[in-house]
């Protein structure tokens, strides 16, 4: 038997960072402004995805699964979908087809609009097993419309959710036991996360590990913007 694989984590507002990853606490001086302080290292992410990889393989062998049909939410999850992929790969697992969709939201803080635009082929969805792979759910209202798609309109046969992270404290409350997320890499607070594919209005998806961001300089820079 190999190494215990790192099961879901509930990541505290201080922080989870590696003893390895001691010096991704040392935030670049030209991201200063933008960044609080690191919220999950580079070690701990990695870790986590090998552990999602293995509950992933672990319920395809259980249900005989040839291969992985996985439907990928553009942009943020692109990154992580794919070391996810090489995890599956490495760790002995079905092969895995790629499928790219992009979900605008409009309208995500009125909780009574919420309608949700979904762009992208599909060609491989009817009568399958899917596996939506997303970097963050919030609010949850993306996850269920594009679920509620795959099934009702698209015919899948079963549609699984695999999320990096969960800001649980955000849901909806209508979606809070609706919305089975199977997947779930990481459990943050309720604050600004980017990195790792995640953004902050398209600035820091870059990072290789998952940042709190300042608010205060986000907030100030967007109403900026609106020239107010
Ligand atoms: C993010 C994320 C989810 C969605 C979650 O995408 O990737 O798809 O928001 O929010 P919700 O649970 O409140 O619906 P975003 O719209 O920021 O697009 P991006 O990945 O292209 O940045």
């Amino acid at each position: 038997m190999g190494k215990a694989l790192m099961t879901r984590k509930d990541v505290p507002s201080g922080g989870l960072v590696h003893e390895r990853d001691k010096k991704e606490m040392v935030i670049r001086k030209d991201l200063k402004k933008e960044i609080s302080h690191v919220l999950i290292s580079s070690t701990y992410l990695h870790e986590r995805i090998r552990g999602l990889a293995e509950e992933i393989i672990r319920d395809a062998r259980r249900k005989k699964a040839k291969e992985l049909q996985v439907v990928i939410v553009l942009k943020g999850a692109a990154g992580f979908a794919n070391i996810l992929a090489q995890d599956i790969f490495k760790a002995g697992g079905p092969p895995i087809r790629f499928n790219y969709i992009k979900v605008s939201s409009y309208g995500k803080d009125v909780v009574s609009s919420g309608h949700v635009r979904i762009a992208g082929q599909l060609p491989y969805v009817r009568d399958k097993d899917i596996l939506i792979v997303d970097d963050i759910v919030d609010t949850g209202l993306t996850l269920a419309k594009l679920k509620s798609y795959l099934l009702d309109e698209r015919g899948a046969s079963s549609v699984k959710i695999c999320a990096l992270l969960d800001k649980r404290a955000r849901r909806l409350p209508e979606l809070r036991r609706k919305l089975r997320i199977d997947y779930v890499g990481f459990r943050v607070p309720d604050m600004f996360v980017a990195g790792y594919g995640i953004d902050c209005a398209e600035h820091l998806r870059e990072l290789p590990y998952i940042v709190a961001v300042n608010e205060e300089y986000f907030r100030k820079k967007q109403a900026k913007k609106k020239g107010r």
